[in-house]
């Protein structure tokens, strides 16, 4: 059996530790898309550990009746520490009202201590979001980036004596990995590696998950510059900024691969139940991503930093991630990709350009 099935059996038996109770007492937790899955769970545990809790969802009834489960399994009923704000990460506009609606809300306390960025999406079918980008391009890394600048900018306001950093935590995934970027240098002088990846022409249909792990390694690059803008001019760390894999989790992120036919119908909820560890388990690597120090930071001592995962070994994981991460390509095909998400986010939202360090 491969190291990789005999780690996921291991995740599924053996869960990652929580802290103790009360670790978050007095402190704000963000959680997006935690409607279902991994997002639901991860606000569980925020709030069973003493947090107030701001979840997202598309739908504002369907974030209430979730706010209603968690208060009810948090035994929270009635302490107000649960709230919704809508949030659709297919539309800038909508990531915009969200961090207005966001700041009104963490007004009264002392701000944000924790924003974990899961919500995510996997598309079978080519869809194209209302900003004109194929929408996992869109909602995983586009929107997910532009919300990542903007909460930055919130956490690093908080007001000075809050004495715990501030933690910014990007879900990623495995998948980061496993695209072959030799071609992308080119893409960028055709028409852009993001619109390359966004194209219709360009969709891989032959996948079983067509840009998903694109759209995770194209966030991973550009966490790291945000990784970069989270350093104070003093050389401290404003905002510890982490990524975290889940692993493999049994959630609804594969439904719409699994509609593609009868064979996938079975196959894909079948590989993630035997193999997958449950929502529970998975959230706990977001509860650790979301305590790591300041020393753990992503680009601390410019080395990989801690990507919170626990499929791999760190010696394995650094020569899988080589590639895509730190050979000569990638650092190349890195800067490139920046460019084009920091010229996309100040063309949709100007107002970047005033925020420090945008
Ligand atoms: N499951 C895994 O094995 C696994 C492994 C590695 C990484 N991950 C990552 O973990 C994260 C959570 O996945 P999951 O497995 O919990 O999937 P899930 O059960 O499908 O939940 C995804 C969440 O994201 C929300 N979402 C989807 N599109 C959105 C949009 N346009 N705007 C705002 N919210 C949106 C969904 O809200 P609605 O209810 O409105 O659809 C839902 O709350 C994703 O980023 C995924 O890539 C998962």
């Amino acid at each position: 059996m491969s190291p990789l099935i005999l780690r996921r059996l291991r995740d599924k038996f053996w869960p990652e530790p929580l802290p103790p109770v009360k670790s978050f007492e007095g402190q704000t937790v963000l959680v997006t898309g935690a409607t279902a899955g991994l997002g639901l769970a991860a606000a569980l545990h925020f709030a069973t550990l003493g947090a107030s809790v701001v979840i997202t969802s598309r739908s504002l009834p369907q974030g209430n009746g979730v706010k209603d489960e968690v208060e009810k399994r948090a035994g929270i009923v009635g302490q107000g520490k649960i709230h919704v704000i809508e949030l659709d990460l297919s539309r800038y506009s909508s990531c915009l009202a969200f961090v207005d609606r966001l700041k009104e809300a963490t007004a009264t306390r002392r701000g944000l201590d924790v924003a974990v960025l899961n919500a995510g999406l996997i598309n079978a079918e080519y869809v194209q979001s209302p900003e004109g980008w194929e929408e996992t391009i869109q909602v995983n890394t586009l929107s997910t980036t532009l919300l990542g600048l903007l909460l930055l900018q919130l956490m690093r306001k908080r007001r000075p004596r809050a004495s715990r950093k501030p933690h910014l935590v990007f879900v990623t995934s495995r998948d980061h990995i496993d695209p072959d970027i030799r071609d992308w240098a080119r893409w960028a002088t055709d028409d852009g590696i993001l619109r390359h990846c966004s194209d219709r022409q360009n969709w891989p249909s032959h996948q079983i998950e067509p840009n998903y792990a694109n759209s995770k390694l194209l966030l991973t690059y550009a966490v790291e510059e945000i990784c970069k803008k989270a350093v104070e001019p003093d050389g401290r760390v404003g905002v510890i900024v982490n990524t975290v894999c889940p692993g493999l989790v049994f959630t609804s992120l594969g439904r719409a691969i699994a509609k593609g036919s009868t064979l996938m119908q079975l196959a894909v909820p079948l590989h993630a139940s035997v193999l997958g560890k449950s929502a529970d388990y998975g959230a706990r690597f977001y509860v650790t991503a979301a305590r790591t120090s300041e020393d753990e930071h992503w680009l601390k001592r410019n080395t990989k930093g801690k990507y919170i995962q626990s499929l791999f070994g760190e010696e394995e994981y650094r020569i899988l991630a080589f590639p895509n991460l730190k050979s000569d390509t990638a650092l190349k095909v890195k800067a490139l990709v920046w460019n084009e998400i920091i010229t996309e986010m100040k063309r949709a939202v100007p107002v970047l350009e005033q925020l420090e360090g945008a």
